[in-house]
Order: structure tokens, then C-alpha cells, then sequence
């Protein structure tokens, strides 16, 4: 698991530091603009660097110019924990960081280690170049990475009937899939995780029944290309298939296709069935998790949250928030308050830093303590009274 992430001059975070504590569910919560998505979106691309070269990640808006703090010449990302392996634990680190060269460009470069003690600072491994990814580095390191997933779900694209002519269909790494087919797969492939999805939704939404897949048309578009004069000419044709589309049963009796569902059910059984995947995730990265839901229902999921988390020893999420019903439902150790200091950086306190912490525990739940104490006192240096 994710022990501690360190930013430096990454976007508005000149120098954050982020320890979880053992839960495996931690909150990001902190005003607009404060930096909870940029934390979010430097772990992703950490990980999407087990699979992928840096220049192939790091582009357009992604780029070291925009991600690296304004006026800065250099930025970097470092990420340890610790994963356990046949009964044994080993401690890993990984970082990668940009730097910005005489003639203009960036230049990038990884490093990383693994060691049965504490990581330290000696004995990394550093490559520099624009070629370089994690393929090559430790299995402990490249699987642990290669299993996550950031999500910023869409309720309208769940909702579209689709068609996937793959034998697994599977949560792309950007979050995007497609919900029908996975779902029937999973009906078909791993029934007891397809019950559990539904058993799970309808404690959420309660006047969900039983979750349906139904046949359904699906314009599918392919490119095609006619030969002529020996040079091919590239065409999209636009096929009807027949797809699939979730339909819900509820218990007033009434049947409901997907693209009429609620947003926040459709939301909840997409985020359900990304966590329940046979390819699960190790570490879920998920933006402004409440989206479109009730207040119960927000305390629902945390608690479908907790028991996926305690089913599954090797999950960890992360998510933004804005909820002190989501809030309410964790320990302070749990939430990391973001504040945008006086100079317009980001400095971030975990809320069991807070002085009042104790006292706070006998008096107050989580959220009421957050919705009290805001995020003013959150400032660079020790917190005192
Ligand atoms: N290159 C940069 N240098 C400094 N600050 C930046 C840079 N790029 C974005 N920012 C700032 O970083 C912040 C990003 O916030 P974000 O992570 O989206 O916050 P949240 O998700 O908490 O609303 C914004 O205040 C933005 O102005
Ligand atoms: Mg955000």
C-alpha cells in the first residue's frame, strides 16, 4: 500500500507531504482550487508510468511547463509503501521528477528502490530520459502501480447502451468503460461478485431490487479503408450492433433503462463495479466522490467502502470531497485538510494534527470537527493553540 506521497513544485504544491495511516481509505477535502485533484492526478501519472513512457504521458496539459509550479525549473513526485508478498513486507519508493534544461526543454527522470527495511536515501536506481517507464523495474513495484485506477465517472456515458466485442471487458485505466458489458460479464463469469454489486447497490439506493442487462441496439463506428490506386483511403462506417444496457428493477415494480436511471445510482453501480472487478485495482484514485448523491446514501457508500476494503487486503482509495456526511463517517487520521497558505501554495495537515484533536474526538463526529475548524488552520510550520 500507499504509505506517503511528496509533492514539489507540482502545480500550486511547492512542498506537500501526505502520510496515510493504515485504514486504506483515505479523504482529500479542502476548498476549490486547493490542490485535491492535482494530488490525485500526480499519483496517476505515477502509475500510469508502470505501463507507459514518459512521452507518452507527459503531454498537452500533462506537460512538464503546465505541471510544474509557474517559475520553477524543476518539479518531482515521490511515492513509498510497503507490500507484502508471501508473508514477507517490502518497502518500495519510486520518483520521478522534470527538470528544465540550457536550451528550454525538460528533461525527465525515474528512479526507484526496494528494500526489506525502510527505504532510505541510498541505493536507488535513476534513469533519465524521455524513453523511460517502470516496465523494467521490480515486479513488486510494476504490479503494485499497474493496478490503479483514477476515476472521474460521467453518469451519461455509464448510462449509454454499449457494445464490447472484447472476451473481458475491463475498466480502462482513465476510468472509462463501458458499464453493460462488464456487467454482464461478471453475471456470466463471477456471479457471487455480480450479487455482491447488487446486494451493495440496493443498501445505497435502497429501491433497487435487482440490476438487469438487456439487449439494445448500439451505432458502433469502425474506420475502414478502400484500396485505390494503390494507396488506402481511410472511411468511418457506422454499424448497428447489438449491444447491451443496464435496465433496473425496482420495487415498486417498475423497470428502468439506464439512460433514464438517477445520476447518482448510475454513478454508485459504476463505482461499484469498478471495486468489485475481477481485475480489481489496487489503488482507486477517485475526484469529488459524492457526486449526485442523498446524504444517507453518501454515508452508505462509506460504509460499502469500508467492507469491499476489509474483503480485499490489498485496496487502498483515495478520494476527493466536499461532504461532511462522507467526512462523518471516517476518524481524523483518515482526512487530509489542503488550505491555500498566504504565499498561494498549498499546505496540508492531516486533521488529527489538529491541537483540539482529543477533545474534539469526545465532543464532536469527524465532519462536525472539519465543519468547525474549516481549513484556516492549516498553515505552514507546527500547529500550535
Ligand atoms: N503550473 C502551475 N503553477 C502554479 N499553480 C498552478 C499551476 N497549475 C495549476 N495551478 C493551480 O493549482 C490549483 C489546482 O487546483 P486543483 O488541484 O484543481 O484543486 P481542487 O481539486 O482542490 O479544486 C489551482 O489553484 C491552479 O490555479
Ligand atoms: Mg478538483
Amino acid at each position: 500500500m500507499l504509505k506517503n506521497v511528496r509533492l514539489n513544485n507540482y502545480k500550486s504544491h511547492k512542498n506537500t507531504q501526505l502520510n496515510f495511516d493504515n485504514s486504506r481509505l483515505h479523504a482529500l477535502v479542502g476548498k476549490n482550487s486547493a490542490g485535491k485533484t492535482s494530488v490525485l492526478q500526480a499519483l496517476y501519472n505515477l502509475c500510469k508510468l508502470a505501463n507507459s513512457e514518459f512521452s507518452q504521458i507527459f503531454k498537452k496539459d500533462q506537460s512538464p511547463s503546465f505541471i510544474t509550479t509557474i517559475g520553477e525549473e524543476n518539479m518531482s513526485v515521490l511515492a513509498s509503501g510497503f507490500w507484502t508478498q508471501e508473508e514477507s513486507q517490502y518497502s518500495w519508493g519510486v520518483l520521478y521528477t522534470f527538470s528544465k534544461e540550457n536550451y528550454g526543454g525538460w528533461l525527465p527522470s525515474l528512479a526507484w528502490k526496494i528494500d526489506e527495511k525502510e527505504i532510505t536515501g541510498e541505493g536507488w536506481e535513476h534513469f533519465s530520459g524521455w524513453d523511460n517507464s517502470l516496465i523494467k523495474s521490480p515486479r513488486l513495484i510494476h504490479d503494485y502501480l499497474n493496478y490503479a485506477v483514477y476515476l472521474k465517472l460521467v453518469a451519461g456515458n455509464l448510462g449509454k447502451a454499449a457494445y464490447s466485442d472484447e472476451i473481458t471487458p475491463k475498466v480502462e485505466t482513465d476510468g472509462s468503460f463501458l458499464l453493460a458489458p462488464t456487467l454482464d460479464f461478471l453475471r456470466d463469469e463471477a456471479p457471487e461478485k455480480f450479487e455482491l454489486i447488487e446486494e451493495k447497490l440496493s443498501r445505497i439506493v435502497p429501491n433497487v431490487r435487482r440490476i438487469g442487462i438487456r439487449r439494445a441496439k448500439v451505432p458502433v463506428s469502425r474506420q475502414r479503408f478502400i484500396q485505390a490506386d494503390g494507396k488506402r483511403i481511410f472511411y468511418e462506417e457506422t454499424q448497428e450492433m447489438t449491444g447491451q444496457e443496464v435496465i433496473l428493477d425496482m420495487n415498486t415494480g417498475e423497470r428502468i433503462p439506464a439512460h433514464a436511471i438517477s445520476e447518482g445510482t448510475i454513478l454508485t453501480l459504476g463505482l461499484l463495479t469498478v471495486l468489485m472487478n475481477p481485475s480489481q485495482p489496487n489503488l482507486v484514485l477517485l475526484d469529488d466522490v459524492e457526486q449526485g448523491l442523498h446524504p444517507k446514501a453518501q454515508r452508505e457508500l462509506m460504509t460499502v467502502f469500508k467492507e469491499i476494503i476489509a474483503d480485499n487486503p490489498n485496496l487502498q482509495i483515495i478520494f476527493s470531497t466536499h461532504s461532511p456526511y462522507i467526512v462523518d463517517e471516517l476518524v481524523p487520521s483518515q482526512v487530509h485538510i489542503l488550505n491555500n497558505s498566504n504565499s498561494g501554495f498549498t499546505v496540508a495537515k492531516r486533521l488529527d494534527e489538529h491541537p483540539d484533536v482529543e477533545w474534539a474526538k469526545q465532543t464532536l463526529t469527524t465532519g462536525e470537527f472539519w465543519d468547525a475548524e474549516g481549513e484556516e488552520w492549516v498553515v505552514e510550520g507546527e500547529v500550535s493553540d
